[in-house]
């Protein structure tokens, strides 16, 4: 039976140690680290994570504001606002939520966000960065991810690991960040027209997936001992619960959990830590502006 890799904890001592650094940081003179999000329109999922971020970030010491418009606003009008955060020099962070409307181009917004307060890591100098091994601001997700496994001492070295999906914000910079010198994972990324995907999962020592697929992967699809950490949150239809839904990640956790040695659940695993990471590089980014 697998040890849980228990997100609720790592991303409280995360936390913890930010909120140190925030404090040593304003006793030295300095203001609070500050932190501007941009939400646009109701998107329920959204809405959440906005709340979860701007509570973390409050709890933590960082001066975290959420600047909202509606959904109807234009891209042009958009950029206007990234571009207002980007000058502004009280500003260290800025992180415009995602999805955007469908009459925004997302990269257009992402790459107009000033790489030195993109503490999302989206923008493509800040993704360009962690592919050299020259990394400033680290995607929170995988950032994320990569800190559970170091502070649960799980020995990535030599280790083959398979991600399971290739978008920017996770599959991309998670395979970046396995390959690179302090981590020595032998990473393959697969995605929707992999063929004979379980082939591969079954090969992994360390296995990500990040498809948004409620139960994607089974205990059939899993090596024995395999490190299985899930990125998916979905929501499925539930009505013995009071919102109508429940969360699933995209592993089947009952039958993985049997194979598995250390396995993360949904909700308390990753997600966590991904906003506990957004803390970190907040942090970092003040640091940076102060220099
Ligand atoms: N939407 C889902 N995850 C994320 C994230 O990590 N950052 C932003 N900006 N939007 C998201």
């Amino acid at each position: 039976m697998a040890q849980i890799l228990n997100g609720k904890e790592l991303a409280q001592s995360v936390r913890n140690d930010v909120a140190a650094e925030v404090q040593a940081w304003t006793d030295s003179g300095q203001r609070p680290p500050c932190l501007r999000v941009v939400l646009i329109g109701s998107n329920p999922a959204s809405e959440a994570y906005v709340r979860g971020k701007e509570k973390d970030a409050r709890e933590a010491g960082i001066d975290s504001e959420t600047l909202r418009f509606d959904d109807d606003i234009s891209e042009a009008d958009l950029l206007g606002v990234v571009d207002r955060l980007n000058t502004d020099p009280s500003v260290d962070g800025i992180l415009v939520q995602l999805p955007l409307p469908d009459h925004i181009d997302d990269r257009s917004v992402i790459d107009a966000i000033d790489p030195e307060k993109d503490v999302d890591g989206f923008h493509p100098e800040n993704l360009g960065r962690l592919l050299i091994g020259a990394p400033s601001f680290i995607p929170a997700t995988p950032f994320g991810i990569v800190e559970m496994l170091k502070r649960s001492k799980i020995e990535t070295e030599g280790m083959r690991a398979v991600i399971v999906g290739r978008s920017n914000i996770v599959g991309k910079p998670l395979a970046a960040l396995l390959m690179q010198r302090d981590i020595n994972a032998t990473v393959t990324v697969c995605h929707s027209r992999t063929r004979n995907l379980a082939a591969h999962t079954r090969e992994a020592d360390l296995l990500v997936a990040a498809v948004g697929r409620a139960n994607f992967i089974t205990a059939d699809m899993v090596k024995e001992g395999a490190v299985v950490v899930d990125v998916g949150i979905n929501r499925v239809d539930d009505e013995s619960r009071d919102k109508g839904y429940r969360l699933a990640g995209d592993i089947d956790f009952e039958g993985v959990r049997e194979k598995a040695s250390w396995i993360t659940p949904v909700p308390g695993g990753v997600g966590l830590m991904t906003r506990a990471m957004l803390l970190k590089n907040t942090m970092n980014a003040a640091r940076r502006h102060a220099d």
